[in-house]
């Protein structure tokens, strides 16, 4: 075998899925018209923060799994052109590149419906059609991920190296390890760990560790097989980390402990814990809100 035979083709991260079906019951009554992917930190919704962060490292397809009533997501990364000719007769060409971003010219956007709450798995497993054998990002725009370095980008650059599957971690409280997955640590080195196994959702007594899954992953397409042997757990749902348990039998699957801030945005807390923050690094309204704050 000479040298060309052992290198493995890397194949390019294009798509990345963004799962956007779920209720809202934490939001309600905010939720009830509005997807809480929709709900905005400032003036970007949630889903906006995601869908760029997966822009800038190179995804050219945005898949969302979407819910029929969940309509203003796809109207939302729509091109307004009625809009933009009215800010421009306005004079407010200034507005034109919020409104219409540049940077989502060449993205194709494509909206799965998933008809049943069927869990996170199933969410993604919709996915398989349009993703076929290629690796893929998936991002839950609940978390919201702040660092010069994005948290996908911290991914992709492990990815690259390694090949492997590879999901976003952080150290977390475990009065709070039953809300996330969370894995067993096999071999450490540096920021990436080997996953001995996962767990979803587990009480405190039962957790391997205090290393929790965040809403980033790259998948490799063998995920798919995965999560078409993952049972439903005991609330009904088809759940990703089930299938990422399953997968580790099979594959080297990594963790890489993501550097930088991350906001609970599903969470209330988390929610405005991202406001004050994003207000206050603000140009425009930072000083504004610091006073406000002192004041309160
Ligand atoms: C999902 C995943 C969980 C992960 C979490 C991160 O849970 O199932 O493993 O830790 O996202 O936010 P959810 O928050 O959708 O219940």
């Amino acid at each position: 075998m000479d040298n060309s035979d052992k290198i493995i083709l890397m194949k390019k991260i294009k798509k990345a899925v963004l799962p956007v079906a779920g209720f809202g019951t934490r939001f309600l009554p905010a939720t009830k018209a509005t997807p809480k992917e929709m709900l905005s930190i400032i003036d970007k919704p949630l889903v906006q923060y995601a869908v760029e962060e997966a822009i800038e490292i190179g995804i050219e397809e945005i898949i969302f799994i979407t819910s029929p009533s969940k309509y203003s997501i796809k109207k939302h990364f729509d091109k307004s052109k009625e809009l933009e000719e009215k800010l421009r007769s306005l004079g407010k060409d200034d507005l034109i590149e919020k409104l219409n971003p540049s940077k989502f010219d060449d993205i194709k956007f494509h909206y799965i419906v998933q008809n049943e709450q069927k869990g996170l798995g199933h969410a993604i497993s919709l996915a398989e059609q349009l993703i076929q054998d290629e690796p893929f990002a998936v991002l839950l725009p609940d978390d919201l991920f702040f660092s010069n370095d994005s948290c996908l980008n911290q991914l992709k650059r492990s990815y690259e190296i390694s090949n492997a599957s590879i999901i976003a971690v952080n150290e977390i409280e475990l009065e709070d390890i039953h809300k996330y997955g969370v894995i067993k640590p096999g071999n450490i080195k540096d920021n990436l760990i080997e996953i001995a196994d996962i767990i979803e959702k587990p009480e405190a007594d039962e957790a391997p560790s205090n290393i929790a899954v965040c809403g980033r992953y790259i998948l490799n397409s063998s995920i798919f097989n995965k999560l078409k042997d993952v049972l439903p757990d005991k609330t009904g749902e088809i759940q990703l980390t089930d299938a990422i348990k399953l997968l580790i039998d099979d594959e080297m699957v990594l963790a890489c402990i993501y550097k930088g801030e991350k906001f609970d945005c599903g969470s209330k807390r988390g929610f405005v814990e991202a406001t004050i923050a994003i207000s206050l690094r603000d140009i425009e309204i930072g000083d504004e809100i610091k006073n406000v704050i002192k004041k309160i």
